[in-house]
């Protein structure tokens, strides 16, 4: 994505969203994308507000307090994610793209929400041996070959523990490359693993799906 679009995301946030209030920014963030549905130029890769609805049920289902992101962009499901969980929970978002920890930082500021989210330049797989307490839900969104080498990454660090949830993104456009993926998140032994259909994020006629996995065991 280049750093172009992403301004003028931000710009536009600035020019048509009001300050501090997260509804607004999202609300804006998906007017960008939507009026220029039939100009590829417009199209935004966030989870947008079919499967972003799917991911706030899960996070309040779950009651998910310790969140982290793989792939932030232009901080759109930090918004959402911030918005849901408690005023005391926190998410941290990694993306090694400056530009987008950049412009992220910027609209999650004039979100209102800086105090929930931390953002971290890295590649995930650079990123994961510092963390060291397990998360409550990780939300997988970033690099679609990274999907599976990440997640076990996380495993072998202690960052995903019994009751964990993995939300992954885009499992549905990108099913030809997730085989590898359901095949480990879909064996019984480990977690109980559930596909949602949906549609892609701006274009409702295109096939997308999410796949919320639980683990069973520490
Ligand atoms: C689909 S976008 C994320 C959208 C965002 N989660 C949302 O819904 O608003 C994917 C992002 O993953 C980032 N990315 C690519 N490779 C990555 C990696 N190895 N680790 C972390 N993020 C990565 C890209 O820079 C891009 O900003």
């Amino acid at each position: 994505m280049t750093n172009l679009k992403m301004e003028s995301v931000l710009d536009y946030v600035i020019k048509h969203a009001i300050h501090k209030n997260p509804k607004s920014v999202l609300d804006t963030i998906d007017s960008y994308a939507m009026n220029g549905s039939l100009e590829r130029k417009r199209f935004l890769m966030n989870v947008g507000p079919e499967k972003g609805a799917i991911l706030k049920d899960c996070i309040e289902t779950h009651k998910s307090k310790k969140i982290l992101e793989l792939g932030s962009f232009v901080g759109y499901s930090a918004i959402l994610i911030a918005m849901t969980i408690g005023k005391n929970d926190t998410l941290i978002s990694i993306d090694p793209d400056p530009n987008s920890i950049r412009i992220a930082t910027q609209i999650v500021e004039y979100a209102g929400l800086s105090n929930k989210i931390t953002f971290i330049e890295s590649r995930a797989e650079d990123a994961i041996n510092n963390f060291n307490l397990p998360f409550d839900l990780i939300f997988i969104d970033h690099a679609k070959k990274r999907y599976l080498p990440d997640l076990i990454l996380l495993e072998e660090a202690g960052l995903v523990k019994k009751d964990t949830v993995i939300f992954a993104d885009n499992v549905g456009l990108f099913r030809d490359q997730m085989t590898e993926y359901f095949k480990h998140v879909r064996d019984v032994n480990f977690y109980a693993s559930n596909n949602i259909e949906s549609n892609l994020e701006y274009r409702g006629n295109i096939y997308d799906a999410v796949e919320i996995s639980v683990r069973k065991i520490d």
